[in-house]
């Protein structure tokens, strides 16, 4: 038997389709009701129009007409391992990877520790919205059970997969190509696809996979095509000219994952900051799609993600915080630190387009909207309950001036994990804030 109905009245802003207009294409309903049964949304409309249908017993009204109803945010390119290593001092990507990274990944050998790293991660995600990431957990398959088990038990949609690296990194976090193959593999058998989680493949970037690796992850993909695949692409000067002299037979960096046959569809490339033109054209003929990471490339010093190129290519984007390069969990200001990024390029990137790239435009680029990014009938019930006017300042700011521009654009500069009151998964309330 399905559960009673749940009304929540709010303000509600989404959107139901794929748009290159986001700032046209909203639905924005002022005295909204969403409703939804069991794990799913069922109606979603005006509040007048909607509640005369629910008006039997069974269903309860939860009223947040103070309050903002958004699909669940999407963080296409994150580390969990990393979550306690934010905001480390002083270094730029190669040497961070080596001084910071490394040395922490080292300890989700542990699977007790992964396990404990995995419920601290996932209350981060949902206390700042997130209610799907596509995450990298380290080179130990335990790590990867860690998560999708945490996220399992909650119903949760996860994208991970095991990270693969087997040469240029210390001895403990190497696998070989047949290891990465063959628990890759395994992974897939026993989660790609189970309840709500998908695998990735995972090589960690192309200087700590040999030709031998990226040639098993390769074959893997072709017999697994709805897999994504997840690695880094063209974040920083010096791993560009590092990649260079490790695989001078290939035409550029891009083509070392392609040569392997790991750019496709479903296939998300973290940063992207230094592609080639030729390299551009590449990513739009493959349907690959960008993680677009604008904490972690101020952060490491990497560069300026051009944003208007991808646009000229037509190439798909979606935002990202790439905890702990990046430096929040929270994807609002993510895109604030989006739109300054933009800013130094004298390029626009709206907040209705901030707020597409974190729901339905990265839904869609991971051909997963029939499911999350959208408050559409049939989809999950992933939401949040956002509060945008959470404190003093806040409200002062967004006092007479709750247009969804304002209140998304006051979001991504003034707020923080204060601002969402709930976070809703598949139907279940996983993250409430305790009353003030
Ligand atoms: N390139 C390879 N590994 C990493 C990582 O963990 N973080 C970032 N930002 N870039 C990488
Ligand atoms: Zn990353």
């Amino acid at each position: 038997m399905s559960k009673a109905s749940q009304l929540f009245r709010g303000k509600i802003l989404h959107f139901p389709h794929a748009t290159d207009n986001p700032d046209e294409d909203v639905v924005y309903i002022h005295d909204g009701a969403l409703v939804v049964e069991d794990k799913h949304i069922v109606a979603i409309g005006e509040y007048a129009d909607i509640q005369p249908a629910y008006a039997h017993a069974h269903a309860t009204v939860i009223d947040h007409r103070n309050h903002w109803i958004m699909p669940g945010l999407i963080d296409s390119h994150l580390h969990f391992p990393q979550t306690e290593m934010l905001a480390c001092y002083g270094e730029q990507l190669l040497t961070w990877l080596e001084n910071y990274t490394f040395p922490t990944e080292r300890k989700f050998s542990d699977p007790n520790y992964a396990t404990a790293m995995a419920e601290v991660f996932i209350r981060q995600l949902l206390k700042n919205g997130t209610t799907t990431g596509l995450v990298y957990p380290t080179v130990h398959a335990n790590s990867v059970d860690a998560l999708f088990n945490a996220a399992s038990s909650m119903d949760m949609a996860m994208v991970t997969g095991k990270v693969c690296m087997d040469v240029n990194s210390p001895d403990p976090l190497k696998d070989t190509p047949t290891q990465a193959v063959d628990d890759s593999l395994a992974l897939i058998k026993k989660w790609h696809n189970k309840g709500r989680n998908c695998y990735a493949i995972t090589p960690r970037f192309a200087p700590t996979s040999s030709r031998e690796q990226l040639q098993g992850l390769g074959e893997l993909a072709a017999a697994y095509p709805d897999v994504f695949i997840q690695t880094h692409l063209s974040e920083n000067q010096q791993e560009i000219a590092w990649v260079k002299r490790l695989f001078p037979e290939r035409d550029g960096y891009l083509d070392v994952y392609d040569h392997y046959g790991l750019v496709r569809p479903r296939g998300v490339f973290g940063h992207c900051v230094h592609l080639s033109d030729k390299e551009w054209a590449r990513m739009a003929e493959a349907g690959a799609t960008i993680a677009f990471c604008p904490t972690s490339n101020l952060f490491l010093g990497s560069g300026l993600f051009p944003l208007d190129t991808a646009r000229k290519y037509e190439v798909p984007v979606t935002l990202a915080t790439d905890v702990g390069a990046g430096t929040t969990f929270n994807m609002f200001r993510t895109y604030g630190e989006a739109y300054k990024v933009c800013q130094l390029q004298h390029t626009r990137l709206s907040p209705l387009q901030g707020l597409y790239l974190m729901t339905q435009g990265a839904a869609l680029a991971h051909q997963l909207s029939h499911s999350i990014g959208n408050l559409n009938p049939g989809s999950h019930a992933d939401f949040i309950i956002v509060d945008p006017a959470f404190d003093e300042l806040t409200s002062h700011r967004l006092h007479n001036k709750d247009s969804k521009e304002e209140t998304l654009f006051a979001l991504s500069m003034l707020s923080d994990d204060r601002s969402i009151r709930e976070t809703w998964i598949a139907g279940s309330p996983q993250f409430q804030q305790q009353e003030k």
